[in-house]
């Protein structure tokens, strides 16, 4: 059985009076039976996040990692670093980064490599443009963006990873794909980790609110989501985790 999983991508935004009102209000109101929960601040903020969550129940996470252990690479972090700030999982090719950070199919294999070294679960995202879905691409895009991490880190730590389908143009646009356009993405990737796909998590992204979750987590091959607006706002976020 796959533990249903929401995880709230903050992307860049927060300060910390928000931050701290954000937490209060989710670590008090998340009750946690049969969802995981998960919140990614900004890298500035994991050391708030980590202290304001602790004893709770809900995750932290980083919304990227570098490939490398140390050294010359000004502005990223290590996952060995975000693992002593108390982050358990990090997004990896997230489509904001793939356009406005040229991150490549590769890195993202690379990332994800480090993290699984480090202990750290990535959550590898994938999707497509509107343009790749308009040409009839959707699923040839996907294959390759999985494949390329799954070639590079072994079949074997697919259980240690969670991918994340966001179609590219669902993202902060209130257009979500319907329950059925997910499922569909979500089956084909099933389809291509193999066997041990059956224990990888594969969360849905892309303009999830509370009204919407509970069509799309009833989807046999949807097990939560990766939520950005939405998980600014303590009661919309609980609601999605509740949903799950
Ligand atoms: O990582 C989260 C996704 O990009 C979805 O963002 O819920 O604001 O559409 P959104």
């Amino acid at each position: 059985m796959r533990t249903p999983l929401v995880v709230g991508n903050w992307k860049m935004n927060g300060s910390i009076s928000a931050n701290k009102a954000l937490l209060a209000g989710l670590t008090e109101q998340w009750q946690g039976q049969s969802a995981e929960l998960a919140v990614c601040p900004p890298a500035a903020y994991l050391n708030q996040a980590q202290q304001l969550l602790a004893g709770s129940t809900i995750a932290l996470g980083a919304q990227d990692a570098s490939a490398q252990a140390s050294g010359a690479y000004t502005g990223e972090h290590s996952a060995a670093m975000l693992q002593e700030f108390g982050c358990r999982f990090a997004i990896i090719g997230h489509s904001e980064r793939r356009e406005y950070h040229a991150e490549t199919d590769q890195a993202v294999a690379e990332k994800c490599k480090a993290l699984l070294a480090a202990g750290l679960v990535p959550i590898v995202c994938v999707g497509e443009t509107l343009a790749q879905r308009e040409s009839n691409e959707t699923l040839d895009v996907i294959k390759r963006q999985v494949s390329a991490v799954t070639d590079f880190v072994g079949s074997e730590a697919l259980a240690g990873v969670v991918i994340a389908y966001e179609p590219v143009w669902a993202i902060g646009t209130g257009l979500t794909a319907t329950p059925e356009q997910a499922q569909e993405v979500h089956a084909f990737i099933r389809q291509q980790l193999g066997s041990l796909g059956d224990e990888t998590r594969i969360l849905y992204g892309g303009s999830v609110k509370a009204d919407n979750a509970e069509k799309l987590f009833g989807m046999a091959d949807i097990d939560g989501a990766l939520v950005g607006g939405a998980s600014l706002k303590v009661d919309d976020f609980i609601a999605i985790g509740n949903a799950a």
